[in-house]
C-alpha cells in the first residue's frame, strides 16, 4: 500500500509505572513495524526506548508486543495491518520493564545458566565426532534459535505467573536439554547426570502442557513443542521409574 499516516499506541514508562500513548506516524510502502518505530523516535519521541540491532531477524534484540502479541519489530511488515487499524506497541509482559518497550530479560540468562553444557564423549577428540545425519538435523533445528525470548515471554507458565519463574526454565530452556539429552554423543549419563530427570525436577518440565503458544511465536519456525518439548517428555515417563533402563540405554546407544 502506498504512503499513508497510521495510528500509533505505544506503552511508554518505566519500573515505577506508565501508560499507552497516543501518534499518528507517517508510513512508506515495504515498512515493518521497527522502521514506524524509528519515525516516531526521529519526529516526535527521542527519548522512546527500544531495543534493537539487526534489523533483519536474527539478532533476536527487537522482541516486543504488538496488539497483544510476541513478535519481533523488525519482522512484522505494516502490510500486516490495514490503514485504518490502530498498532499497539507494548513490551514483553512476562519480564520486568526497564524503559519504554525494552524490558530486562535477564530471567533468560539465568535460566540458560542451570542447563548444564554438553558433556563430551571420553576418548574422542573434537573434530572426530561421528553422527548419523539424522541425528545432525534435529540438533541443527535448536540450534536455529535466535534467542529472542518471545516463547519465554508467551507461554502461559510464567506469562501471569511470576511464581512460577523459579521452577520453570521455560521452552528455549528445556529445548536445550532436549537438544542436548537426544545428542548420541553426549556423556552427561556416564557423569552421573540424568538429564531427564533433572528436566522433571529441576527445570519444571511437568509445568508444560503442551499448549504450543510457544512454537506459534517462534520467529525461526522451530517446532519447540513437537520436536523438544513432548519427545523430551516421553522419554522422561519411559524412564522416571527406573534409573538403570536409561542408563543401560544410553550406553547401548553408542
Ligand atoms: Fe525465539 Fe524461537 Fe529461540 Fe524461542 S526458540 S527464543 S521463540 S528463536
Ligand atoms: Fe509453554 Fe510451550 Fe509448553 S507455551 S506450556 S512451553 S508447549
Ligand atoms: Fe535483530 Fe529485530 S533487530 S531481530
Amino acid at each position: 500500500s502506498a504512503k499513508y499516516v497510521a495510528d500509533f499506541r505505544v506503552w511508554r514508562g518505566s519500573p515505577a509505572g506508565g501508560g499507552l500513548e497516543d501518534f499518528k506516524v507517517a508510513v512508506n510502502e515495504g515498512e515493518v513495524v521497527l522502521d514506524v518505530i524509528h519515525r516516531l523516535q526521529a519526529t516526535q519521541a527521542p527519548d522512546l526506548a527500544v531495543r534493537w540491532n539487526c534489523k533483519a531477524g536474527k539478532c533476536g534484540s527487537c522482541s516486543a508486543e504488538i496488539n497483544g502479541r510476541p513478535r519481533l519489530l523488525c519482522m512484522t511488515r505494516m502490510s500486516t495491518f490495514t490503514p485504518s487499524d490502530t498498532i499497539t506497541v507494548t513490551p514483553l509482559r512476562a519480564f520486568p520493564v526497564v524503559r519504554d518497550l525494552v524490558t530486562d530479560v535477564s530471567f533468560n540468562y539465568e535460566k540458560a545458566r542451570e542447563v548444564p553444557a554438553f558433556v563430551p564423549p571420553e576418548g574422542v577428540a573434537p573434530g572426530e565426532y561421528r553422527m548419523r545425519q539424522v541425528d545432525v538435523e534435529r540438533s541443527q533445528e535448536f540450534r536455529k534459535c535466535i534467542e529472542c525470548f518471545l516463547c519465554q515471554d508467551t507461554c502461559h507458565v510464567v506469562r501471569d505467573h511470576e511464581e512460577n519463574k523459579t521452577a520453570f526454565a521455560g521452552p528455549r530452556f528445556l529445548m536445550r536439554i532436549a537438544e542436548l539429552d537426544m545428542h548420541p554423543l553426549d556423556a552427561a549419563a556416564e557423569s552421573g547426570l540424568d538429564r531427564r530427570r533433572t528436566a522433571q525436577e529441576e527445570h519444571g518440565l511437568g509445568y508444560c502442557n503442551i499448549t504450543k503458544c510457544c512454537t506459534e511465536v517462534c520467529p525461526e519456525h522451530i517446532k519447540i513443542t513437537d520436536n523438544a518439548l513432548i519427545p523430551l517428555k516421553e522419554r522422561a515417563a519411559d524412564r522416571k521409574y527406573d534409573p538403570l533402563v536409561w542408563l543401560g540405554d544410553k550406553i547401548r546407544r553408542r
